[in-house]
């Protein structure tokens, strides 16, 4: 097996999933999938549906980028190297059925739930678990809800919240150097070969990430709240986390 650059031998063969953002490929090797990062958007659910132009190149070039920076720093990830500009070569994950969130900042839901005006500093970074279920809606769920539903062991929750708050210490600062706030997050993590792994993306679409110097929201909530120039802030937050424009 290749890793980081562009790996031989790696043929993609059938799809295994679609989902609202991207599509995952087999391939000849059964550890391994490819995937495919698209333009959909879909926010609340899928009640809203769009296209964001480029936003699949984007995708997969800041989620390389951001674990290529964390497995730097040892952070386990799935990540195996960019076959192209919407093609990311991966660990196939047995993955576990919890949406991580780390919150820096009070925005979104977080504000909802608490009355707590968005953008209130968080002294102490918070973590929250979701249940990874498209029919629920994705209710949050606690450590007591994991246990009954198996969902994963006490082992693995322990690493999955250490690990998240790993993942934050070390996005943020990388994340503030280029200008950018990283107010919060969704993480997935998952299981190979009898160890555990990050999965899925990091990206505009899975992270709030707002102007350092004018607090301007770089982010799918652009797309959410139909706040307008959705495609400009993915192009700005690839300038700043990878480097050239997409
Ligand atoms: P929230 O404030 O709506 O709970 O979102 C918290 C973070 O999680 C935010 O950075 C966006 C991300 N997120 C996803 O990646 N997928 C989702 O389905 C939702 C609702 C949020
Ligand atoms: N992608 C999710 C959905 O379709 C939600 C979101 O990111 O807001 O609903």
């Amino acid at each position: 097996m290749n890793t980081r650059g562009a790996p031989v031998n790696v043929e993609t063969r059938a799809k295994l999933y679609e989902g609202k953002a991207k599509i995952v490929y087999a391939t000849n090797d059964p550890r391994l999938i490819v995937q495919y990062f698209k333009d959909d958007a879909t926010a609340f659910n899928a009640l809203k549906r769009g296209t964001i132009v480029g936003k699949g190149v984007v995708n997969n070039r800041v989620s390389a980028a951001m674990f290529e920076r964390l497995e730097r720093a040892k952070v386990p990830t799935h990540y195996l190297g960019a076959l192209s500009d919407r093609e990311m070569l991966c660990r196939r994950l047995d993955i576990i059925k919890i949406e991580t969130i780390v919150r820096n900042v009070v925005a979104g839901s977080l504000a909802k739930r608490t009355g707590l005006d968005e953008g209130t500093p968080i002294r102490q970074p918070i973590v929250e678990l979701y249940y990874k279920s498209d029919p629920l809606g994705d209710p949050m769920i606690n450590d007591d809800h994991v246990r009954m539903m198996k969902l994963a062991t006490p082992a693995e929750l322990t690493w999955m919240r250490r690990m998240a708050l790993r993942i934050n210490r070390i996005l943020r600062p990388h994340m503030w150097k280029r200008g950018l706030i990283l107010v919060d997050f969704k993480l997935e993590f998952g299981r190979a070969g009898g160890r555990r792994y990050l999965g899925d993306e990091i990206s505009p679409d899975t992270c709030r990430l707002w102007d350092r110097q004018t607090g301007e929201k770089l982010d799918k909530d652009r797309f959410r709240r139909d706040l307008g120039g959705v495609e400009e802030a993915y192009q700005e937050v690839y300038r700043r986390l990878v480097g050239t424009s997409a």
